[in-house]
């Protein structure tokens, strides 16, 4: 079994630290761990944010865990050799074109929803985004208006793309309360009038799935006033970008939540996928020790759940973690004044005692 680090920028280091020594106290017999440089780090290193030998790293392992990329000090480099350029090179490079981030809500927790108690407690919610096509991936440019300069960046989606992750969603909610709601445009946008005929015709073959189909300015509306109602959100890039960290201030941080990026390719333990925090470097606590772990650390427990077959470590992680979440240990983000080493520790003595 082999996994590879890439800490990246800004806290990323710091959060996927923990994570790491996480992953030491597992002692997984015959986990090879490897390390390699991504994002703002890797372009002062090596001149470019996605090092040609991150990507055979990242291609030879198992499983990747990112901690996040992005450094104010790359702000005004071209965009190729921006670091947020690393991240979309691995999608697109590895063929990642499912992204799953689950959001639910922590009893102990209410407190720090953006929600009244009484609807956060509710909230238990998937977001299936695509993550290889979109307005992300679209040609894009800068061109002479009658207004001054335009910025235009082209929007689309094929129904192969849709249908594989409409796939993805569905399976998913198979395995948890059987509705899928799918999230577009489909009343201004051509990619979204695409998106919801696909879902349609992809929903005929799983007909235990209650599928229902949402515009994305009422999902974002109905998101915070009754969270409860979504199991399994199915939307395109750059709206499941948006819903997922908005469902991450219902849950009450946006410290807490993981994701799992996963395309086709199976290895001998699960499928390939790379796992990082869905926060970004966040520069403006970087190197403070105020960044909350736990997202890092839940990547991780999905890491092991998808890509190493290793369901019993995974439930462990995620039980110490709602331990130390319903405990007083609390970051500066949970209106706490742990550090991040200390939530690392308090996740630790929560595993030893399971
Ligand atoms: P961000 O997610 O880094 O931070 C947003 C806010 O949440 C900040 O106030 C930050 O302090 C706080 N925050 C984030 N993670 C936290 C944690 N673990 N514990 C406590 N507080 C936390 O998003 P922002 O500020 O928009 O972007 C900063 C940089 O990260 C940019 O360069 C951006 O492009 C990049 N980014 C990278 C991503 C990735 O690597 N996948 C994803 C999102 C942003
Ligand atoms: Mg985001």
């Amino acid at each position: 079994m082999k996994i590879a680090i890439l800490p990246g920028d800004g806290i990323g280091p710091e959060v996927t630290e923990q994570a790491r020594r996480v992953l030491d106290v597992l002692s997984l017999p015959g986990l090879t761990l490897f390390e390699g440089d991504v994002g703002g780090i890797a372009y002062k290193r090596h001149g470019h944010p996605l090092p040609q030998e991150t990507l055979d790293m990242a291609r030879a392992a198992d499983a990747v865990l990112f901690g996040a990329v992005g450094d104010p000090e790359c702000d005004d480099l071209p965009r190729e050799h921006r670091p947020e350029q690393a991240i979309l090179g691995l999608r697109s490079e590895l063929g990642l074109f499912a992204n799953l981030r689950p959001a639910a809500g922590y009893p102990g927790l209410e407190d720090m929803s953006s929600l009244k108690p009484e609807v956060a407690r509710g909230i238990d919610l998937l977001v299936v985004r695509e993550l290889n096509g979109d307005v992300y991936f679209g040609d894009k440019g800068e061109r002479d208006s009658d207004g001054g300069r335009e910025g235009w960046d082209a929007m689309s989606y094929n129904e192969a793309e849709v249908r594989r992750i409409a796939h993805t969603g569905f399976l998913a909610a198979q395995k948890r309360r059987k509705r899928l709601t799918s999230v577009d445009k489909a009343n201004v946008l051509e990619t979204s009038r695409i998106w919801r005929e696909t879902v349609i015709e992809v929903a005929a073959e799983y007909p235990d799935v209650e599928l229902d189909h949402m515009y994305v300015d009422n999902a974002a509306m109905q998101m915070v006033r009754s969270p409860g109602q979504f199991d399994v959100i199915l939307t395109g890039n750059l709206f499941g970008d948006i819903l997922s960290d908005q469902a991450s201030a219902c849950v009450g941080s946006i410290g807490l939540l993981a994701s799992a990026s996963l395309g086709e390719r199976q290895t001998e333990y699960g499928t390939f996928g790379l796992y990082e925090p869905i926060h970004g470097s966040a520069p403006d606590i970087a190197g403070q020790g105020k960044a909350n772990p736990i997202a890092a650390i839940l990547s991780l427990a999905m890491l092991l759940r998808h890509s190493l077959g290793r369901e019993t470590e995974a439930g462990r992680i995620e039980r110490a973690v709602s331990t130390v979440v319903a405990s007083d240990v609390r970051g500066a983000d949970l209106g706490g004044t742990a550090s991040t080493g200390e939530i690392g520790d308090a996740v630790l003595r929560a595993l030893n005692a399971l």
